[in-house]
């Protein structure tokens, strides 16, 4: 069996006790809180990560782009949630061969947008299951819950849609650096969720899937009675931005990259083969601190260009040409998006790789 340290580098490992870990204990918080998990694909871009999420109990998936979705449901994945605004005729006929093959819903959040959709599923004697999309305090896409129900009103009224539920992503959980505060974040989101979807059924609409998630929130925001789904996408690898917040330890971050220090050429810098191309710009969260954390040191990477990670060499240590290092990015998720494949290890152990099916499907 080959060993991490004979993998060229820069590569990406997945420890996949760690990411068995972390499925399994998302599952069972979903069972615990009796909702439904729909784990966002949008992290791992992995089929095989996929199958792992409903092996464990996952009703289906969310990803964030039509051509996701296209890639999972080509590989038999039958129930899938994309959780994003979709807008266009383009996607709208795309959406309609996917809808003629799986169970599918996407996400909404303006007549205009749900319009271009639902013509094109009402010339085909269709019906599009969406989502209207609230903003529950990110400020990103998303209505206003005071504006929800004039707007929900408006969508299920057009032809070729069929509103189904409301979701929401209380991104801005990202900004909070303790966890009282995720907490509270948490609560609001799960609060809001379930006040608007009884606002909608008072006015006459059917909703039946009250969605949240985001991995800080969605173990807190699960159990807020009335929410029916929940959509954590990062906790299957976990990143240094999670441990910023305190939703996870080191120990259950399941992917970091290894690189190989190709210069050291002053005594307080040392440089990585791993830039931008490799970890992205993603600053950590809650507050930028460094481009990724080299495990077993307190050195961090001050700096990226697109090949080259450059380390502020911290007091008492030092890395040596040819040397290997392992890092623990800021942000998963976009790794993900950078790397044809990924490698898997449990400890210091290669066991194989798998390919990122659905890295740059961005259309
Ligand atoms: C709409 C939506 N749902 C769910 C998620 C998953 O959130 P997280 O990555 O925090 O688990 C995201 C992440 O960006 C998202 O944009």
């Amino acid at each position: 069996m080959p060993n991490v340290n004979d993998v060229s580098t820069p590569a990406v490992l997945i420890d996949v006790d760690v990411l068995d870990r972390n499925i399994t204990r998302m599952a069972e918080r979903a069972r615990a809180a009796g909702v439904a998990l729909r784990p966002h694909g949008k992290t791992h871009k992995l089929l095989e990560v996929g199958r792992r999420q409903l092996a464990a109990g996952a009703r289906g998936l969310s990803l964030a782009k039509t051509s996701e979705a296209e890639v999972f449901a080509a590989a038999g994945f039958e129930d899938i949630f994309v959780a994003f605004p979709v807008v266009g005729a383009d996607k709208g006929r795309r959406l309609l061969a996917l809808a003629e093959r799986i169970r599918l819903a996407v996400g909404v959040d303006s007549v205009d947008g749900a319009r271009t959709l639902g013509d094109v599923f009402a010339a085909a004697g269709r019906r599009l299951d969406v989502r209207l999309k609230i903003d529950s305090g990110l400020h990103r896409v998303g209505v206003l819950p005071e504006q929800a129900v004039g707007v929900a009103r408006a969508i299920a009224e057009l032809p070729g849609i069929a509103l189904t539920g409301v979701f929401t992503h209380a991104g801005h959980a990202y900004g909070e650096s303790e966890p009282p505060g995720v907490a509270a974040v948490a609560q609001h989101e799960g609060r809001t969720m379930v006040a608007v979807a009884d606002a909608l059924r008072h006015a006459g609409l059917e909703i039946r899937d009250v969605s949240v998630g985001s991995t800080p929130t969605a173990r807190q925001a699960m159990t807020v009675a009335g929410v029916t789904e929940c959509r954590p996408g990062n906790y299957v690898y976990h990143d240094a931005s999670q441990v910023s917040i305190g939703t996870c330890a080191i120990e259950d971050c399941a992917m970091t990259v290894i690189a190989t220090v190709v210069s050291a050429p002053a005594a307080d810098r040392a440089v990585l083969d791993c830039g931008s191309k490799t970890l992205s710009s993603d600053a950590l969260r809650p507050r930028p601190g460094g481009h990724g954390w080299i495990l077993q040191r307190s050195s961090r990477l001050e700096s990226l260009s697109e090949e080259h990670g450059v380390v502020r060499v911290q007091p008492g240590e030092s890395f040596r040409v040819g040397e290997r290092v392992r890092v623990l990015p800021n942000h998963a998720c976009v790794v993900s998006n950078l790397h044809d494949r990924v490698v898997l290890v449990r400890g210091d152990r290669v066991e194989g790789e798998w390919t990122v099916a659905a890295r740059g499907r961005v259309r």
